[in-house]
């Protein structure tokens, strides 16, 4: 399912895989344990890996809280470029949005997989009236608000879907902690995973090991809410991320990218320049 990612990069396999102090060396501002990838290095490397400009298919970004900004997109665009995935998956459909992302900038023969609630109790209700100085200061109510709001709205970014990008999406409605990814085949069968669903430590973290056991061995995860003023859950979990695995944090956006296997040989071989 998975051999191949090195011809897919472009990178030369003989290249060391770069420690995280190696690279904090070269790449951090000095904080423990998180190495710094500027998105213009993402789009260097993009540009140097495919012939022609590459184009960024999106729809503006909804004003919604909850919703990915356009750097953020650009960013991600990069990193699916850079890494071609053969399957992405997504933890957090939200409106669709970050998933027509990725249809629109993968290769079409590209499955793109996406869990949310679909559904939620109705004990919820209550947070469609929280004031935005609630939402923007607390983080439970501000993920209580998001489910609310995905549940009420559903995925409307994905409505104008062509046959073909319909083709190879699959949404799925469940909690993801309850998401048995062996049972669905995906184990080992993902390349890139976006963890951008509840922001509680103890989903953060389930969400992050089916990650790692969908990537089986080699893949990126991208994370959301990285040093987020919110979901400051998502920022201590990624702390200790970082100790066990090189995590490259994006200045200007709430992303942080994890990785593994041949593809971080391969990511850091073609998003590095030469040290
Ligand atoms: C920040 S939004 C996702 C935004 C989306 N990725 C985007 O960029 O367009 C988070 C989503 O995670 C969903 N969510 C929260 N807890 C969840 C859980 N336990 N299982 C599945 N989805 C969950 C919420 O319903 C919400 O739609």
């Amino acid at each position: 399912m998975k051999a191949g990612a090195q011809d897919r990069a472009g990178a030369d396999p003989s290249r060391p895989i770069e420690t995280p102090e190696a690279l904090a060396d070269r790449f951090s501002d000095g904080r423990p344990g998180v190495v710094y990838i500027k998105p213009r290095v993402l789009f260097l490397k993009t540009e140097a890996l495919y012939p022609a400009p590459v184009p960024l298919n999106l729809h503006l970004p909804p004003t919604a809280i909850g919703s990915i900004s356009l750097l953020e997109a650009a960013c991600m665009t990069a990193v699916a470029r850079i890494l071609r995935p053969r399957r992405i998956f997504e933890f957090g459909t939200f409106l669709g949005y970050s998933t027509s992302l990725f249809l629109a900038n993968s290769e079409a023969s590209c499955q793109v997989v996406s869990v949310d609630l679909g559904d939620v109790s109705a004990d919820l209700a209550g947070a469609g009236d929280y004031s935005d100085a609630e939402l923007r200061s607390d983080d439970r109510k501000n993920d209580d608000h998001l489910r609310l709001t995905q549940a009420r709205l559903g995925p409307l970014y994905l409505r104008e879907l062509g046959d073909h990008d319909r083709g190879r999406l699959t949404l799925l409605h469940q909690d993801s902690r309850t998401l048995d990814t062996g049972a669905l085949g995906l184990d080992g069968a993902v390349d890139l995973v976006f963890v951008d669903g509840g922001h509680d430590l103890e989903t953060i973290a389930s969400d992050t090991r089916k990650a790692r056991r969908m990537l089986g061995g080699s893949g990126a995860i991208l994370w959301h809410d990285f040093n987020s003023g919110i979901h400051g859950e998502v920022t201590r979990y990624m702390a200790s991320e970082a100790t066990q695995d090189i995590v490259l944090s994006i200045p200007g956006t709430l992303l942080a990218i994890g990785l593994t296997g041949d593809a971080r040989r391969d990511f850091l071989a073609a998003a590095l320049p030469p040290g």
